[in-house]
């Protein structure tokens, strides 16, 4: 207090001597009194951290020893009571003292206890406890509630209440309670005793000034910032911001949304929990952690997923390897990787595959059980469809010490991710206020949610907890179910950007080279696959094309998958066209200059083939042949020649019916055939030696007349696209 003269600080001081002298006068600090049993659990260690926030000291009661109150999911909690009268007994008698009682698992702090103290002062009452909308356990006891003005909160929730220590002892010894007998009854019924109320001056908090419970109220309560930017409950409806809330039955997990942000967890656009109990440096690289692989459907691009998994960054000979593969498509990859594994440090490997006809959750079981032979520290699980991008994720999902952790990964571009914001009333997925703000990443932190799969990082002893096995649902959600059912709490984390998800939606492992189908649906990881590695460079402005020849120009496209995927996919159709004139593919049934050749919509490629001329030919074509511009470029033919000395083996000259043409090389000069190439007469130019994955780029209809040179051993394959023809 600053001892400053001035009216005001004159009378701001009184004040305080005043509260002071009354506090000195009801003995020591405030008691506030919590039971807990398990003190391990999520939900208790974020209440000791509110109160901590707020400079309260909390007394627990029945911790470290067994519950004694029943299941809480029903009635219960009689031993609540019993436990509190017997820590009052010394306080029996104090009427100065004040003492408030709360739940622990499911109650978060909001204020300080001068703040608390004003409003309980306010309610000019000896006692006052929350109050609800549900007249619980027992609603025949409605009628016997007095009557209140207004549309407000009328029956007692028990979950939290204060009052001076003489009362509040009052009504605990005013009758018998066994400890598994109901609690909210109990004192429902201390406040229905009208003498008893009327002596204790027990008052309900109607209009949740201190208490919140959220139960039956989630419209009305909302998180909300402040201009300090703290963020702080707001009771719609009353105008009220409450001091303690409740996350009472059902509302558990908007308490846990909630609970992300309020009680200075998220502070300023920062989390501030994400900063709390981080494992040191020099320790994270310790655990022994069993990394357990799921490939329980097919999946595009798994040897990428596999390659990231052997490069993550993590000491070898700690990491035990399980994989589970359930896809008979993918043995061979499997296996491969599995022996590559093996030639490793790892500590050790196992692989089930389809052949052991293992269920998805029995195989996820089988994990957790070798996880703990193995002794391991941590489970991490990574689904098939999980690319973990950031070869650092382990690492610092291990810092940041939480018991279930999951990285947010989400399908590029979509909204699609492995974390739910929410729970539908069924247990399916609802989308919260924050998902989409998660998902894009316009706030950042590591979040309580109900729901996550695919990937997370588990501490081993929770591992004799977990389950994947519930009937009619799937293993994912029966894991999820579960952790909700005993309160642990799963977090995911989208503080770093870990990787992303491949959609494997429309992957047809019937097809020929599968994954060459699925630039609509994983664009990121085709290109990747597919597109030449010095392919972007030639869209910088200070790159200059090569040109061979005059107005021919040369260009890295697809790398040597790109090229051999084309081939076999060709080749497995096999379809090739007779060479002759008469062309039924063609509308008018005639080819003037015929190849044998495969037209990319025999193969079902048509639609593909046109984005891949929008998204990578177009803006090769804008950089040469300036001025011209044509969105989307359209194209009718576009096919795959085949040359070979003993069937076509080269082209007479003509021209092309297109404003510019593609000719991709899919095949090595020299190599996989000799002789070849093109010459474009009017100019005299050929090109002899084309590069495989390279396309030349030349105008179609008047200038470029040419030819295709005879291949005199071996086969010739190009890829060709008559341009907006
Ligand atoms: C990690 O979390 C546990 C609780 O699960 C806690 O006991 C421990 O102190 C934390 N470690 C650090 C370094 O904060
Ligand atoms: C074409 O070029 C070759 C050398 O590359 C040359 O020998 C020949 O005379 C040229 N023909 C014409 C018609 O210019």
């Amino acid at each position: 207090m600053k001892a400053t003269v001035g009216n005001f600080t004159l009378w701001y001081t009184f004040l305080y001597l005043f509260n002071h002298c009354e506090s000195i006068s009801g003995n020591e600090a405030p008691l506030i009194f919590t039971v807990a049993s398990d003190g391990a659990k999520d939900g208790y260690q974020r209440f000791l951290r509110s109160a901590e926030q707020y400079d309260l000291d909390v007394v627990t009661l029945g911790l470290g020893k067994p519950w004694k109150g029943g299941d809480m999911n029903f009635r219960g909690g009689g031993y609540k009571v019993n436990l509190l009268k017997e820590a009052l007994v010394p306080y029996k008698n104090d009427e100065n003292r004040i003492i408030m009682f709360t739940d622990s698992y499911d109650v978060i702090f909001l204020a300080t206890w001068p703040d608390i103290l004003e409003k309980f002062q306010n309610f000019k009452a000896k006692v006052v406890f929350a109050a609800e909308n549900f007249c619980w356990p027992d609603a025949e006891l409605k009628t016997k509630y007095p009557e209140v003005d207004g549309d407000v909160q009328k029956y007692l929730n028990s979950g939290m209440f204060m009052g001076y220590a003489a009362n509040i002892w009052k009504i605990l010894e005013s009758a018998k309670i066994k400890d598994t007998e109901d609690d909210q009854l109990f004192y429902t019924n201390a406040f229905l005793d009208m003498k008893l109320r009327d002596e204790n001056q027990i008052k309900l908090d109607h209009k949740s000034l201190l208490f919140q419970n959220l139960n039956g109220n989630i419209g009305d309560v909302s998180v909300t910032i402040n201009k300090e930017g703290e963020t702080k409950l707001l009771n719609k409806k009353y105008g009220t911001n409450p001091s303690v809330v409740h996350g009472n039955g059902p509302s558990k997990l908007i308490l846990n949304n909630f609970g992300n942000y309020i009680a200075g967890a998220y502070m300023d656009g920062e989390c501030i929990t994400c900063l709390e109990n981080h494992i040191p440096e020099n320790e994270r690289q310790s655990f022994n952690v069993l990394i357990a692989l799921f490939i329980e459907s097919p999946t595009p691009f798994l040897e990428e997923f596999l390659d990231k998994i052997l490069a993550h960054n993590y000491p070898k000979e700690k990491i035990h390897i399980f994989v589970h593969n359930r896809v008979e498509y993918h043995s061979e990859l499997v296996n491969k990787f599995l022996e590559h594994a093996g030639n490793e440090k790892y500590a050790s490997v196992k692989g089930l595959n389809f052949r052991d006809g293992i269920s998805e959750a029995t195989a996820r079981e089988l994990a957790v059980n070798r996880c703990l032979t193995k002794k391991c520290d941590y489970l991490f699980v990574v689904d098939s469809d999980v690319h973990l991008d950031n070869l650092d994720t382990l690492i610092e999902l291990i810092m940041f010490n939480r018991t279930i952790l999951a990285p947010i990964i989400t399908r590029i571009g979509g909204v699609w991710s492995n974390f739910w914001g929410a729970l539908s009333e069924k247990g399916f997925y609802a989308r919260s206020s924050d998902y989409m703000s998660i998902v894009n990443n316009e706030i950042r932190g590591i979040w309580n949610v109900p729901f996550i799969s695919s990937c997370y990082l588990i501490k081993a002893k929770i591992l004799n907890q977990l389950s994947y096995t519930k009937a009619d649902v799937d293993a994912d959600m029966a894991f999820a179910e579960h952790l909700r059912s005993q309160d642990i709490f799963m977090f995911a984390s989208n503080l770093n950007d870990y990787g992303h998800l491949i959609n494997p939606d429309t992957f047809d492992i019937k097809k020929t080279r599968p994954e060459f189908y699925e630039l609509f649906s994983n664009k990121f990881d085709w290109e990747k696959r597919f597109i030449h590695d010095e392919y972007w460079a030639q869209l910088l402005e200070e790159t200059v094309p090569k040109q061979p020849c005059t107005d021919v120009y040369w260009f890295p496209i697809g790398k040597d998958i790109f090229s051999d995927s084309m081939i076999d996919i060709m080749e497995a159709f096999g379809k090739w066209s007779d060479g002759t004139n008469s062309d039924t593919r063609l509308q008018g049934g005639y080819e003037a200059v015929p190849t044998r050749d495969i037209h990319m919509n025999q193969v079902g490629l048509e639609a593909l083939w046109l984005k891949f001329l929008q998204l990578y030919i177009k803006p090769l074509q804008e950089k040469v042949f300036l001025g011209y511009f044509h969105d989307p470029p359209r194209s009718l033919m576009n096919f795959v020649v085949r040359y070979r000395p003993d069937e076509q083996p080269f082209l007479r000259p003509h021209h092309d019916s297109s404003t510019y043409t593609i000719n991709i090389a899919l095949n090595r000069a020299g190599i996989d055939y000799e002789g070849g190439g093109v010459n474009f007469l009017r100019y005299n130019c050929s090109i002899l030696n084309p590069e495989k994955g390279w396309l030349f780029m030349h105008p179609g209809r008047l200038t470029h007349f040419h030819e295709g040179l005879r291949v005199t051993k071996g086969t010739r394959y190009i890829m060709v696209s008559f341009i907006d023809p």
